[in-house]
């Protein structure tokens, strides 16, 4: 379903977006309800149906639920202190990770990073239909998360990612959207050059 750009949560947007993209933000206030593991599931259905190039498929994930004690708290222990403090509640941590080198040619794959950020993209609009919410983080410790959870060589751990369904006691909404003007982002044809209303 289109969101026409009128409604509030479009806030500041120029043109209508589907209700998901509209809806999604990145809240720090998680609810400690548990994620139905049905619901974890069809998240990476999802992130397993995202293009990528080759369909390498360079993307592999580590997850943690509040109820795995340890494990869960392996994965919080990479993250920097500001991100630990309200991650900590998040029901669920994932780390993502990314295959170095492609399968097809043993060399670097430069377009893992790009596919792996799209997978994510997948598995957050498919959180949003399910009513969760996550919030990726870059704010971790990369050598400590390749010891502690043993990563082995030729894969990269990428961004941890929180999830869970948001703690309305808190009275958390969307903030304001800040965002770059279209026209700053979008070129016609070549560098710079403004488009002219397409
Ligand atoms: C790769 C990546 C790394 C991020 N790292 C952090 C982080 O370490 N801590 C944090 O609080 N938010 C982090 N964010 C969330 C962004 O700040 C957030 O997506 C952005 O401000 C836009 O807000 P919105 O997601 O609510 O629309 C990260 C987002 C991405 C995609």
């Amino acid at each position: 379903m289109l969101v026409p750009v009128e409604t509030e949560i479009t806030d500041r947007m120029s043109f209508p977006v589907h209700e998901l993209v509209a809806r999604r933000w990145s809240p720090k206030a998680f609810s400690a309800r548990p994620v139905e593991p049905e619901k974890l599931r069809s998240l990476f259905e999802a992130a397993r149906l995202a293009p990528s190039s080759y369909n390498e498929q360079p993307w592999r994930f580590i997850v943690a639920t509040q109820g795995q004690g340890a494990e869960f708290e392996r994965i919080l222990s990479t993250l920097m202190e500001g991100n630990r403090q309200w991650a900590q509640h998040a029901p669920v941590l994932i780390l993502s990770v990314a295959t170095l080198i492609g399968e097809r040619t043993g060399k670097p794959n430069r377009h893992a990073w790009h596919d792996l950020g799209q997978a994510i993209a997948y598995l957050t609009l498919q959180a949003t239909e399910l009513g969760l919410y996550v919030h990726q983080m870059g704010g971790f410790d990369v050598e400590l998360a390749r010891q502690r959870l043993q990563i082995p060589e030729g894969y990269e751990p990428v961004a941890v990612i929180a999830l869970g369904y948001l703690d309305e006691a808190q009275g958390t909404s969307m903030p304001p959207r800040n965002r770059k003007a279209v026209e700053d982002l979008v070129f016609s044809g070549r560098w710079g050059q403004a488009t002219e209303g397409f």
